[in-house]
C-alpha cells in the first residue's frame, strides 16, 4: 500500500469516529506561497475528515498554525496567538491545537513546546505533512502531546484531496528545498535539500487544475533557475516553461523564486516566447554592494545582477521587475547601503520586498561580528523605503494610458460594483464591474496611478 492510501484510510477512520458532530476547523498560514500551498492540502484533508471551515479561529475545534521562520517577527507573532489559545483552550477542552510549518523543523521550537506550549495537541514538520490523518488518530488514542518530526524528505507524497482558496489561479511547486545557504537564511535547514519533480507529474497536475478551472499558475521553488538537477532526464527550467506554455485552455504562468546567480539567456528567451509567460521577473538581489553579497554567500556581484536586468529589458517588453532586499546585514556600513539605494534607482524596480535583518540562530551570519543596531537598521529601512515609494510610483505611473488584460480576482471590500485584479505584469488594478468577472481576464485601460495600486476602465 502506498503512503497516499495508508492515510487516505486513517482519513475514513477519522470520519467514522468524528462522524456528522459538526466540527470545524481553522488554519492560519504563515510566511509564503509554499506554505499556502501546504495549507490547501491541510485544508482539503480536515475537510474531507468531515471538518468545515470556521469564519474564525473562536468557532473552531481544530485549530492548525503553519508557520514561518524566515524572520523573528514571524515567530513571535505564533507565539502571540498560541498564548490565546491557551486560554480559549480552557473553556473548551476539546479544542485540538496544531502546529507544523518552518518553525517546528527547528529543535529550539520542539524543546519550547514541550516545556512551555503543553496545550500544543499536535506537532508535524514540512517532510511529513501528509501524516495528519495519522497523527489525529494519533492524538483521540492518547493523552500525550503528539510529536513527529521528519529530518529530511521521504518520498514525494502526492494526491492528497485539497480545498483550494481560488478556483481560477494555484500554485504549483516545482521543487522543494534549498541548496544555496546564503549566509542569513534559515531556509535550507528547515526545507531540506533541493529536489526537483518530474516535468510529466508537474504538466499532469496543471492540466487537471485547468479542467477543473484554473487559468493562472504560480510555478514555486527556492530557485526555479537549478530545476532540474539530479533529474534522470535532466531539464533546464526554460524547457519546462515551454512544455507548460502548451498547456491548452491555461492562460498564465508565473514563477517565484529566480536566483540571480542562476538565471540563464535561455530562461530569458523562454519568457520572451511563451506567450502565456507573463512578463513579470522577481529576481531579488538583497544588497547593492559587492562585498555585502559575498559575505551573504549570493555568487554574484553587482555588475553581474546589472548586467542580467538590462538583457531581460532589452529582450521581454514591459518587464516588471521586482526584488527583495535586506537591511542590516552584519558589518553593512553606511557606504555599502549607499550602494544598494543607488542599484535601486539604477535599476527602477516595479515593486520590491525590503526586510530588516533577523538573526536566526544556526546560520552563519548570527555569528558574525560588527551586528547592526537596531536604531542604524530602522533609520536604513526608511531611507531604502522612502526611495522606493518613489522609484516604485514613478514606474506604475508609465502604466498611464496603457491597455492591459486583467485577471479578476475579488469585488471590492467597500463597493460591489468595483473589482480588482493583476495586470499580466503584476500590477494590481481596480475598476468598475461586477462579481460576474471574477476570474475571467479582461482587457483594461489604466487611468491612473497610485501609490500601490492602479485605476482603469474595462474597454
Ligand atoms: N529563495 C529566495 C531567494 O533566494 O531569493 C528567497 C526566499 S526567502 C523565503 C524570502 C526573502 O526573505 C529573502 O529573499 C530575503 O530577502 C528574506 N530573508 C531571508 N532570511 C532573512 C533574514 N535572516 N532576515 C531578514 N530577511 C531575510
Ligand atoms: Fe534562503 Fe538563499 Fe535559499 Fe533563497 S536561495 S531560500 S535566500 S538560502
Ligand atoms: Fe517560507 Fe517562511 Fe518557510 S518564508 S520556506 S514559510 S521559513
Amino acid at each position: 500500500m502506498n503512503e497516499t492510501s495508508r492515510q487516505l484510510e486513517y482519513i475514513n477512520k477519522a470520519k467514522m469516529i468524528l462522524g456528522d458532530k459538526g466540527l470545524k476547523y481553522f488554519i492560519k498560514t504563515f510566511g509564503c506561497q509554499m506554505n499556502e500551498k501546504q495549507s490547501e492540502t491541510l485544508a482539503g484533508v480536515l475537510e474531507e475528515i468531515g471538518y468545515t471551515e470556521a469564519e474564525n479561529e473562536k468557532e473552531a475545534d481544530f485549530v492548525l498554525y503553519n508557520t514561518c521562520t524566515v524572520r523573528e517577527s514571524a515567530e513571535l507573532k505564533v507565539y502571540g496567538r498560541l498564548g490565546h489559545l491557551k486560554s480559549m483552550k480552557k473553556n473548551k477542552p476539546n479544542l485540538i491545537i496544531a502546529l507544523c510549518g518552518c518553525m517546528t523543523q527547528r529543535e529550539i521550537t520542539i524543546e519550547e513546546i514541550k516545556k512551555n506550549q503543553k496545550h500544543v495537541d499536535i506537532v508535524f514538520g514540512n517532510f511529513n505533512i501528509h501524516k495528519l490523518p495519522e497523527l489525529i488518530i494519533a492524538r483521540m488514542e492518547s493523552d500525550e502531546q503528539i510529536i513527529d518530526i521528519w529530518k529530511e524528505h521521504g518520498e514525494i507524497v502526492e494526491d492528497l484531496p485539497s480545498h483550494r482558496k481560488y478556483d481560477f489561479k494555484s500554485c504549483v511547486n516545482i521543487m522543494y528545498g534549498c541548496n544555496n545557504f546564503c549566509t542569513y537564511c534559515i531556509v535550507p535547514y528547515v526545507r531540506g535539500r533541493e529536489r526537483s519533480r518530474k516535468p510529466e507529474d508537474i504538466v499532469k497536475e496543471i492540466e487537471s487544475l485547468v479542467s477543473e478551472g484554473v487559468v493562472e499558475v504560480m510555478l514555486l521553488g527556492q530557485n526555479v533557475n537549478s530545476y532540474g538537477r539530479g533529474l534522470e532526464e535532466e531539464t533546464t527550467f526554460a524547457e519546462l516553461l515551454r512544455m507548460i506554455n502548451e498547456v491548452e485552455g491555461l492562460e498564465r504562468i508565473r514563477f517565484m523564486t529566480s536566483h540571480p546567480k542562476d538565471i540563464s539567456e535561455e530562461l530569458i528567451y523562454a519568457i520572451r516566447d511563451c506567450d502565456k509567460v507573463c512578463n513579470q521577473l522577481h529576481l531579488p538581489v538583497q544588497a547593492g554592494n559587492n562585498k555585502v553579497l559575498k559575505e551573504m554567500n549570493r555568487n554574484y556581484t553587482r555588475e553581474k545582477y546589472l548586467e542580467t536586468i538590462k538583457k531581460a529589458k532589452e529582450e521581454i517588453k514591459d518587464l516588471y521587475i521586482s526584488t527583495d532586499m535586506i537591511i542590516g546585514f552584519p558589518g553593512e556600513t553606511e557606504e555599502e547601503f549607499e550602494d544598494t539605494i543607488k542599484l535601486v534607482e539604477e535599476v527602477e524596480y516595479n515593486g520590491a520586498f525590503t526586510f530588516i535583518f533577523s538573526v536566526r540562530t544556526g546560520t552563519k551570519a548570527a555569528n558574525m561580528e560588527n551586528q547592526i543596531s537596531d536604531e542604524v537598521k530602522s533609520d536604513r529601512f526608511n531611507r531604502l523605503k522612502e526611495v522606493l515609494d518613489k522609484v516604485v510610483y514613478k514606474k506604475a505611473k508609465e502604466m498611464v494610458g496603457k491597455e492591459t488584460r486583467v485577471l479578476v480576482e475579488q469585488a471590492s471590500k467597500s463597493d460591489d460594483a468595483t473589482v480588482h485584479g493583476r495586470t499580466d505584469s503584476n500590477y494590481l488594478v481596480h475598476f468598475k464591474g461586477d462579481k460576474s468577472l471574477i476570474g475571467k481576464v479582461v482587457s483594461v485601460k489604466i487611468k491612473e496611478a497610485k501609490p500601490y495600486y492602479l485605476i482603469g476602465e474595462k474597454i
